[in-house]
């Protein structure tokens, strides 16, 4: 699965305790990071209440705080020029550090697991490891956050917590992983870079069951992944007009325009790309025959084409894919992998969220996976918008959080 959203595969890990355990580091003052985090969640927040939010989406537990008033800084008349603001920074990449940096936690272990930062072969990563003596096969879970190929890590607090939990809940061990952003490194850096670290992780034969499409057809792993878990994933760059994507445009945290940006930031630094994807322009006559991998008129359920019409495609200039082949590689895009290919993957739980401009990939995703012959649970989230596990002050966070350990639990 693409990193580009929250994904995670699951495996069972012996010994892990012993394998895992290396340094602390000294606990660090939280106030600094506290606050920034309380900073940008209540912009958020705000931004959150004041667009025109669906009816049924949970109110954020801190509505009663001044962010009403801060709320009227933002509007949707500034969006697209604070989406362009926001690209900018990254661009800069000193949106990092004046940002991101400052919602990072350090390792710090606390009464029930043990968290050390580490290296997976060329890969840093962080692993928690339960406290508490197994007698029996551990259960590992290899998480890998989300953030549009530009943005994250594995420190992120709301990563940290969710992993931890992880950790604790099951009694497993959780390697979360970086990899390189963009736009210093584009396709294939992130995604090389989160499979070192996972077949390095299996090549010490430390997990004993395990998945992901590339890894299927590898010689070099003999260890397969157990289930695989998609939380609101980023699985085609062909059609970039599916229902989801015209309904939730303007959507809070992924609206259309930054999803393409994320999109063409991952392949290149040359705008052509975003421009032709902002027109839906930007597939080849060539790759036509792939279309049917992803056409939402015959895979999605009936209740999520309502008042859609289906258009033909249309074609761009055959140059873009020459120079930017990836757009169009299985591996940022795998819902256009043959159903040959599908029907050796894992056990699957997928998360969609209604409010979602990515909610048709999932759902197509769900169709695909399970017309070739792969046990899918799909968890839709009615009230959900993309990204809500990055934001621990939803009561859906916490809901979906609980849900996905659950089913963690019960299936790995
Ligand atoms: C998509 O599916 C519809 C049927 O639901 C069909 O009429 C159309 O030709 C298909 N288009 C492509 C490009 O596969």
């Amino acid at each position: 699965p693409a990193p580009g959203c929250h994904s995670s595969v699951a495996g069972t890990v012996r010994e892990a305790s012993s394998v895992f355990l290396k340094t602390g580091r000294p606990r660090s003052s939280s106030m600094g990071r506290m606050s920034w985090f309380l900073l940008l969640l209540g912009v958020l927040t705000a931004y959150c209440i004041y667009t025109p939010l669906p009816e049924n989406i949970e109110e954020p537990m801190l509505t009663n705080t001044p962010l009403k008033a801060l709320a009227h800084l933002v509007s949707l008349q500034f969006f697209e020029f604070q989406m362009g603001m926001c690209r900018h920074l990254i661009q800069r990449s000193s949106f990092s550090k004046i940002l991101f940096f400052r919602l990072k936690v350090p390792p710090t272990s606390d009464k029930n697991v043990i968290v050390t930062d580490t290296k997976f072969n060329n890969t840093p990563v962080r692993v928690y490891v339960p406290r508490r003596k197994s007698d029996t096969l551990r259960r590992s879970v290899f998480y890998i956050h989300g953030g549009g190929w530009s943005l994250g890590s594995a420190a992120f607090i709301s990563y940290d917590l969710l992993s931890r939990r992880t950790a604790d809940r099951l009694d497993a061990v959780v390697v979360s992983t970086n990899y390189r952003l963009a736009p210093k490194y584009h396709f294939p850096v992130q995604f090389e870079d989160v499979y070192d670290a996972i077949k390095w992780f299996l090549r010490k034969n430390i997990l004993e069951e395990y998945v992901a499409q590339q890894l299927l057809d590898d010689p070099d792993v003999k260890i397969r992944l157990k289930i695989q878990c998609l939380i609101y994933p980023a699985l085609q760059t062909l059609d970039v007009e599916t229902p989801s994507y015209q309904d939730n445009a303007h959507m809070p945290v992924l609206p259309k325009s930054l999803s393409i940006w994320f999109y063409s930031n991952y392949m290149t630094s040359d705008s052509a790309l975003r421009k032709a994807m902002k027109r839906n322009q930007h597939v080849p006559v060539e790759a036509a025959p792939l279309f049917k991998l992803v056409n939402w008129s015959s895979l999605l359920p009936e209740r999520f084409l309502k008042g859609h019409v289906y258009k033909a495609p249309t074609f761009g200039r055959s140059e873009l894919a020459r120079k930017h082949p990836g757009f169009l590689d299985v591996r940022v895009a795998p819902l256009l992998a043959a159903d040959s290919k599908l029907r050796d993957l894992p056990r699957t739980y997928l998360v969609t969220c209604q409010y979602d401009v990515l909610r048709d990939d999932g759902l197509m995703y769900v169709r695909r996976l399970r017309d070739a012959g792969v046990p899918v649970t799909h968890n839709h989230v009615e009230d959900g918008l993309q990204g809500i596990l990055s934001f621990p002050v939803f009561k859906i966070y916490y809901r979906l959080m609980d849900e996905y350990i659950r089913w963690l639990d019960e299936n790995l």
